[in-house]
């Protein structure tokens, strides 16, 4: 039996989650060149160092080696995803996404007494795409996922010179936003959870690194005509706040990620060239206040044009780093927020994987 996995494939970072184990892995979506590692102090856990060469039908480059996720957050010649690229045809979000899940199926692995040969893996995944995205290249995504991949580990601690075949039997490629409402309004077993949910028209606010997705979905259905996403995400705003603090202080973030694990940990003190520290708490108010702004007005213009609409929900990660900001921006009109607000998808696609294979098996 293929193991069922969700997969959202974020500009910011991937998350999988395996049928069978819940916690959820989480690898930022970033790649750098690999090489030889001077390795003083090994890492303490595998996902640290994700150092491998990936070889897939669906590559241009074959045979190449990178450092994957974490390992490439310090790395100084690191590609982060930026507004152009496109998910369903980048090689980085394809790399990120085979490595991630070879990974994932490999610690699952080892935590079971499967008899089943170790190295391969085969899934039946569920993923998405933004609303913008999804009718050109649903098909162009689901295409370069099918088929057989191989993930070799190099200094990656615990899987050294390991090689996986991660074989993807199925991709179920679903909405961004609408998978997340499907996941809220069922229980695991897919029943319907929330009866007002799962058949009233709810509208969406989906806030990721790149994009926006406003999906409206009315009984579970998403609505064609009104469904709308835009091409601005937390990123616009993360590197606003690198440049401003470069500016100010001459203190330069490598990386958006770098920037956003401070903010998580509320810890907004930099040190300065010299002694000193300086609080950078202003700037991130700055460029949050005018993101909620716009996102406030966005959804105010979308609930203007269809008023049917009986809630909001305001998701991603996005959702979680601008709630407070939303909120004030929002004054009297109700926005809701959910817990995990990043992850809803991802645990979305799983049910709709597992939704088909309930249906397969029916058959
Ligand atoms: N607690 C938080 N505080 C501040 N920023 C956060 C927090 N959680 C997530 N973010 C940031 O919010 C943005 C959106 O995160 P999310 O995981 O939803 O993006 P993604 O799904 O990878 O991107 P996309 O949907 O564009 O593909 C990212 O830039 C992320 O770094
Ligand atoms: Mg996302």
């Amino acid at each position: 039996m293929p193991n069922l996995a969700g997969i959202d494939i974020g500009n910011d970072s991937i998350k999988i989650v395996l049928e069978n184990h819940h916690e959820p892995i989480i690898i930022p979506n970033i790649i750098a060149p690999g090489y030889e590692r001077h390795i003083l102090q090994e890492e303490d856990s595998p996902i640290k160092a994700l150092d491998v060469v990936v070889n897939s039908p669906s590559l241009q480059k074959k045979n190449q080696r990178y450092f994957v996720g974490y390992l490439a957050v310090e790395d100084a010649d690191n590609f982060e995803l930026e507004e152009t690229d496109n998910k369903a045809e980048s090689e980085q979000s394809l790399i990120v996404t085979l490595t991630a899940l070879a990974y994932a199926g490999v610690i699952n692995r080892q935590n079971s007494s499967s008899y089943e040969r170790m190295n391969d893996l085969e899934f039946i995944i569920g993923t998405g795409l933004p609303v913008r995205t999804y009718a050109k290249f649903n098909k162009t995504l689901r295409e370069r996922l099918i088929g057989e991949h191989e993930i070799t580990f190099l200094t990656t601690p615990e899987l050294y010179n390991r090689t996986v075949k991660v074989v993807i039997k199925d991709a179920l490629v679903s909405i961004e936003g609408a998978a997340a409402l499907f996941n809220m309004s069922t229980h695991d077993n897919l029943a319907i959870k929330d009866d007002r949910l799962y058949s009233g028209t709810i509208g969406i606010c989906e806030i990721g690194a790149l994009t926006t997705d406003f999906p409206v979905i009315k009984r579970m259905n998403i609505d064609n005509r009104f469904s709308y996403g835009e091409q601005i995400g937390m990123a616009n705003y993360l590197d606003s706040i690198i440049r401003e603090v470069e500016d100010q202080f001459n203190y330069t973030f490598p990386s958006r990620a770098k920037l956003v694990q401070r903010i998580k940990q509320k810890n907004y003190l930099i040190q300065n060239i010299g002694e000193g520290q300086s609080n950078i708490k202003p700037i991130v108010d700055e460029y949050f206040t005018r993101a909620a702004q716009r996102m406030v007005d966005l959804i105010k213009k979308r609930w203007k044009k269809y008023p049917d609409i009986e809630s909001f929900y305001v998701l991603g990660g996005g959702a979680i780093a601008l709630q407070p900001y939303i909120t004030e921006a929002a004054g009297p009109m109700t926005l809701r927020f959910v817990q995990e607000s990043e992850l809803q998808n991802v645990y979305g696609y799983l049910k709709l994987a597992r939704k088909k294979s309930y249906a397969h098996n029916s058959i």
